[in-house]
């Protein structure tokens, strides 16, 4: 999500003559478009904003912005201004596409800071885009979120959900694919309840797979929410043509106790229950998930019902995060459980994980797939390619023409992460 809004700002000021730099010393504006999702998250960029004050010392021309979501956080901006004096401009997310207004305000006004929540009727549209891939591509069909997990920020810091009229989300797809994209995925922070007028998400996602301007692409979205994601969608990715078999369904926690306690509204056996529908409907189909350990209130048992489902649930890629405390959620006036809790139950259920994927992964030897070949890392000196099902798999070759185009791959081995293939 953050990555697109990254690609929008850099098109934004694109659009209005400056160019990207690798070289940081030689830039005339630093922005850092933040998260403040996790407290990791936070940490590292308040501690690469402290790094910048040097460089500022050296070039007074200097300007440098923060936006994103870690700024629309109660009395951050004004914390951030007394920690980081040198910093001149702070936009909320929802401000960060009037950059250019705001930097050419700057000589006027020492410092600037802007911070307003979105409103259905300020959703911009046809904005320039500087997207990081010529191949692949996201687009937006929710902002926002309703939910409130008791653990998660988001809700405060980005506001209520505000779905996108179809009609602009068909034509930035139809346009991306005649521009010789191949993969775009969908996102909002729970596209499950996407709803425009009568457009409903398996409505869109239908609208979608029917357009025609080209003959092979490929459609993922994220992220799932359990407790919307229902039989109707599952049966539209089985008869689909263009909806990759691949799908993200956040679990959280396997215990119904802490399920309860985070407000996710679904139970341990609701979330069985779509997988077993999903792995009987869509054969083959990738699942990952994103699990938190280290909850208010988690006691050795309910971490065992999270490995539980993790053993019957079998993901091909589960993201793991230890809880972290947001001020002004819920959770964050529960009692917090020790450091060292979460660190030991962090370190068994990646143990846990990495061994069920290493099993999956192996199924993979020998078998043939297609592959959409998205980039070429420069630092391993191989071809970053992923299956329909999400699996990434990595091959070596000198043809540069294979970029951006889907391959016939044969797996030769298999890490944890990514399989090792070669062009058949
Ligand atoms: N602490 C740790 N992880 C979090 N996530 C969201 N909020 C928090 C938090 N406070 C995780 C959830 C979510 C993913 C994007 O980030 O697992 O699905
Ligand atoms: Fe946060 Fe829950 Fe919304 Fe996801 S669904 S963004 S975890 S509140």
């Amino acid at each position: 999500m953050n990555v697109h809004e990254s690609e929008k700002i850099s098109g934004l000021l694109n659009s209005h003559g400056y160019s990207k730099t690798y070289d940081i010393e030689n830039a005339d504006i630093i922005v850092f478009n933040t998260c403040c999702i996790r407290d990791t998250a936070e940490k590292k960029i308040l501690s690469k904003i402290g790094d910048l004050k040097a460089l500022k010392r050296k070039n007074k021309d200097l300007i440098i912005a923060i936006v994103g979501c870690m700024t629309q956080q109660k009395g951050k901006a004004e914390n951030i201004l007394k920690s980081y004096n040198y910093v001149d401009i702070i936009l909320g997310s929802n401000n960060h596409l009037d950059l250019v207004k705001y930097i050419n305000e700057l000589p006027k006004k020492k410092k600037i800071i802007k911070i307003e929540s979105l409103e259905n009727n300020n959703l911009i549209e046809n904005f320039p885009i500087c997207r990081d891939s010529k191949y692949k591509a996201y687009v937006n069909i929710t902002y926002g979120c309703n939910n409130y997990c008791t653990y998660c920020i988001v809700p405060y810091v980005r506001g209520s959900e505000i779905s996108r009229d179809p009609e602009k989300i068909i034509s930035e797809i139809t346009n991306l694919l005649k521009n010789g994209v191949k993969e775009i995925t969908l996102l909002g922070q729970n596209v499950n309840s996407y709803k425009f007028e009568n457009v409903d998400f398996n409505k869109l996602l239908s609208m979608i797979d029917n357009i025609d301007v080209v003959e092979n692409f490929w459609i993922r979205f994220m992220t799932s929410h359990p407790k919307d994601f229902n039989s109707e969608i599952i049966e539209t990715i089985a008869n689909s043509k263009h909806l990759c078999k691949s799908i993200h369904l956040p679990l959280q926690s396997g215990s119904n106790k802490i399920l309860n306690l985070m407000n996710r509204k679904y139970t341990r056996e609701q979330y069985l229950n779509i997988i077993k529908n999903i792995k009987d409907n869509i054969p083959n189909c990738g699942i990952t998930t994103d699990i938190m350990v280290g909850f208010p209130y988690e006691t050795e048992k309910d971490f065992l019902d999270t490995i539980d489902i993790l053993e019957k649930a079998k993901f091909i890629n589960a993201f793991t995060f230890v809880y972290s405390k947001r001020n002004g959620t819920p959770a964050s006036e529960m009692p917090q459980i020790s450091a060292e809790i979460k660190k030991d139950r962090i370190m068994r259920l990646i143990k846990k994980q990495n061994e069920i994927a290493k099993n999956l992964s192996n199924k993979y030897i020998n078998n043939t797939y297609t592959a959409f070949v998205e980039s070429y890392d420069n630092k391993n000196k191989h071809f970053i390619t992923r299956l329909e099902d999400g699996k990434q798999v990595n091959i070596n070759s000198s043809d540069k023409s294979i970029l951006g185009t889907f391959v016939k791959v044969k797996i030769i081995n298999a890490g944890i992460s990514a399989l090792l293939g070669e062009i058949i």
